[in-house]
């Protein structure tokens, strides 16, 4: 099943929850430094023996003191106009997201808007992204959320949600037969 809520994703009781974390796993603002805080500084040293990631890549370490039983640390791309690979590389930090997700057994999983914040990445350019990687992956887990921090970019999911789910071939109307 997939969900859109407005909520701040460090609340959030699912087994596992994404960062948007930057390449050095270090800790940052915006939700990074939300689900440290509330994760307590055993996070930070879970996050060292990774080293620095890659933009595309996640990993996973447990939640300690988050209602979520796991973070899975996701590298957004930094935005940088366009042409340097940065739709690619969002998705595969959703698609690895999801990879490790799978690995450790979670059920349910939920995502902020990765690389909308500092990295600057368009927001409904990310939504379209977000939302397409998440639909792909809906059947595989019995919770799939899309978190947003405020109204606006939870209008602007719920608009792109509906486009891309009324794009899809298994809901098109008889139009096309
Ligand atoms: N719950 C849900 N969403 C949130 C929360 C929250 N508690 N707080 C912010 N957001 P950003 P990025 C939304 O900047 O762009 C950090 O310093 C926010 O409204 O957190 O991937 C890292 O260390 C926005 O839509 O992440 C990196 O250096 C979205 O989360 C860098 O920022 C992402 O914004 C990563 O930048």
């Amino acid at each position: 099943m997939f969900e859109l809520i407005q909520a701040d994703l460090t609340t959030l009781a699912v087994d596992a929850i994404v960062n948007a974390a930057n390449a050095a796993l270090s800790g940052g603002g915006g939700v990074d430094g939300a689900i440290h805080q509330a994760a307590g500084p055993e996070l930070l040293a879970a996050c060292r023996p990774f080293g620095r990631r890659p933009p595309g890549e996640a990993v996973l370490t447990p939640g300690f003191r988050l209602p979520a039983r796991w973070v899975i640390h996701a590298v957004g791309p930094v935005w940088d106009g366009g042409d340097q690979g940065e739709d690619g590389l969002l998705a595969r930090a959703y698609a690895s997201s999801f990879a490790r997700a799978r690995e450790a057994g979670a059920r349910s999983i939920a995502f902020p808007a990765i690389s909308t914040g500092a990295y600057r990445f368009p927001a409904e350019r990310a939504a379209r992204i977000a939302l397409t990687a998440m639909l792909a992956e809906e059947a595989n887990f019995d919770r799939v959320v899309a978190c947003l921090f405020d109204e606006r970019a939870l209008e602007l999911y719920r608009k792109n949600l509906a486009q891309l789910r009324g794009s899809s071939p298994s809901h098109r109307t008889t139009d096309s037969l």
